[in-house]
């Protein structure tokens, strides 16, 4: 028994996430943590939203609502699509909360204490029509990189590149529109990232066992070298700065920037789970309560590497303080809508919110973790999404499940029946599936989800197989025997598919566990498949579930198509 501390990057408030966002964090997070917990362990999955800075307030003012209201209800929305999709967060919290700002504040006193924070003045864009300052995504303008309009003022959606407000050509207030925009001096706070650089690569190098994409890219930035980050932004809405508990004086109306506190809620989160259930959150982040033992995995973007990576290590080495960090950090790349960008503006892709409205979870799950953007960027296309469904759930697994349950119901009045030995086929399909096992269970491990998610139907196909070779609707005429011991080991069978497939397809997962009365959720199969395909006895009442999964017709496909293209 391990005890697992799991996290995917929390995600903006700033309205409904896309199918991108769900398939690079959630929903790998999701199917680990179900696979840890059902070998288990004692696992925690934490997430909240990304409540503060420029992306809160846009969306909020877009929204003709005040930022407090706003991200409640945001809140309230995401966590409830979340539940939908069957993520299984320990807990959902806020980077708003009141332990998140106790804790962002407690780690800037201390990384001030330790001589990594300094004061310096800085030049700003400032919107004289405004009468305010501009940071981040306050000011857009043409990229200076890629020549992309509009760049926003700390990243550019079409290049990836991180850029800093002032360096936009023909900048503009995203607020106003308004080019009337000076370079003013204001007092800010920053992060002495320089001094750190040693200690974090010393950390990074001890992390040989990362996968590839979360390496390469802390390389990447370190190689560049690292800049002195600025901490604060001449903002309302955020963490306000503070020195001891006290305002700091000068920093009245600014607040802490956003990736400096986002990533602390990581923490602050699993203070708000202990203090609403009564749990112990230092024996999952102090090393001196006991978090040494605690296995901690990230999940997340490409885009959020660097800030997990380098960033928000820098501030718990700098810190001084025996907090947890990361062990294993897997990343994603881009999942694209047809070779495009997911866009609510051009109402391009599917978004969480309405991908529910239309299909059962499972499906999205199956499908999002089978095409997951692992290796590269991918796109979804509604004929894979098809493919999945019809024929990985509905006529490989779906069909199995229902093949050999409907059988025991009209030839053995729905008992498990008694009598037969196992045979050479039967021989065959243990060694066969033992393999089939130990491969899923190894690439579970390795956090690969696409050759999980083939591993786990590879094993589907194999019971399909056996029950074509078997052929129990023939051993029944000339061998009883025979034809029992064939539904017995097909109902075993499906037993273990529900086990193998929980983490992938919990709500689907239920059902077949309910069909052939195990409990739920299963436990975990080892790669012993004879033992494993001799849990469920003769005797025990068993049923064919509901339809499993709905095949998607081609019309359905061809209107899907059409309604979510975008333009
Ligand atoms: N909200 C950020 C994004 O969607 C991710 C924040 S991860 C955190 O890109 F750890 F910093 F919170
Ligand atoms: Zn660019």
């Amino acid at each position: 028994m391990a005890r697992i501390l799991i996290t995917s990057a929390l995600p903006y408030i700033n309205g409904v996430k896309h199918l991108g966002n769900l398939a690079g964090s959630m929903l790998p997070a999701d199917v680990y943590a179900r696979f840890k917990r059902a070998q288990g362990h004692e696992v925690i999955y934490i997430c909240a939203t990304d409540e503060h800075g420029t992306p809160a307030e846009l969306a909020a003012a877009q929204a003709h609502q005040d930022v407090f209201t706003y991200c409640e209800e945001q809140h309230a929305i995401q966590h409830r699509i979340g539940r939908g999709f069957g993520l299984s967060w320990d807990w959902f919290g806020r980077s708003s909360s009141p332990q998140n700002r106790a804790l962002t504040q407690h780690f800037a006193d201390v990384l001030e204490d330790n001589g990594y924070i300094e004061e310096r003045t800085d030049r700003m864009i400032y919107s004289v029509h405004d009468k305010r300052f501009l940071p981040d995504r306050y000011v857009e303008g043409t990229c200076p990189i890629c020549g992309y309009r509009p760049a926003r003022g700390d990243q550019c959606d079409n290049c990836g590149s991180l850029l800093d407000p002032v360096d936009l050509i023909e900048p503009y207030s995203a607020i106003s529109g308004s080019a009337e925009l000076e370079i003013r001096e204001t007092r800010h706070l920053y992060l002495l990232q320089t001094k750190l650089a040693d200690e974090i690569r010393a950390w990074v190098d001890t992390k040989g066992e990362w996968p590839q994409l979360a390496r390469s890219i802390a390389y990447k930035h370190l190689d560049e070298g690292l800049i002195d980050r600025g901490i604060t932004r001449d903002l309302a809405w955020g963490v306000p700065v503070t020195r001891g508990g006290q305002p700091r004086p000068g920093f009245e109306d600014k607040v802490f920037y956003v990736w400096f506190d986002a990533p602390i809620e990581y923490i602050g989160a699993t203070r708000e789970w202990a203090d609403a259930t009564g749990a112990d959150w230092e024996r999952w982040w102090r090393l001196d309560k006991g978090a040494n033992d605690v296995r901690y995995v990230e999940f997340m973007g490409k885009d959020n590497v660097a800030f997990h990576t380098v960033s928000f290590p820098a501030t718990i080495i700098g810190s001084g303080e025996p907090w947890k960090m990361v062990d294993t950090l897997k990343a994603f790349n881009w999942l694209n809508w047809y070779g495009e960008k997911f866009s609510t503006s051009h109402k391009r892709g599917v978004f969480m919110d309405t991908a529910l409205e239309i299909q059962p979870p499972d499906c999205w799950r199956w499908y999002l973790t089978a095409n997951c953007p692992e290796g590269s960027d991918t796109s979804f296309t509604w004929e894979q999404f098809q493919a999945a469904v019809n024929r990985d759930l509905a006529d490989v697994l779906g069909n199995f499940v229902n093949r050999i349950l409907k059988f025991c119901e009209t030839r053995f009045e729905g008992v498990v029946p008694a009598g037969g030995e196992p045979g050479p086929l039967e021989h065959k399909l243990h060694s066969d599936l033992s393999a089939g096992l130990s491969e899923l269970t190894g690439q579970l491990e390795a956090m690969e989800l696409r050759k999980s998610a083939q591993a786990a139907r590879a094993l589907w196909v194999l019971g399909n197989e056996y029950l074509t070779e078997a052929a129990p609707w023939t051993a029944i005429k000339s061998d009883p025997a025979r034809a029992a011991l064939i539904v017995r080991t097909g109902i075993n069978l499906v037993g273990l598919f529900a086990r193998i497939s929980a983490p992938f397809i919990p709500f689907a997962a239920e059902k077949i566990v309910e069909a052939v009365g195990e409990a739920y959720p299963p436990a975990w199969p080892s790669a012993d498949a004879a033992a494993e395909l001799g849990r469920i006895e003769a005797g025990r009442p068993v049923r064919a579930p509901e339809v499993l999964f709905r095949k998607l017709e081609d019309a359905q496909i061809e209107a899907w198509t059409a309604e979510f293209a975008g333009g």
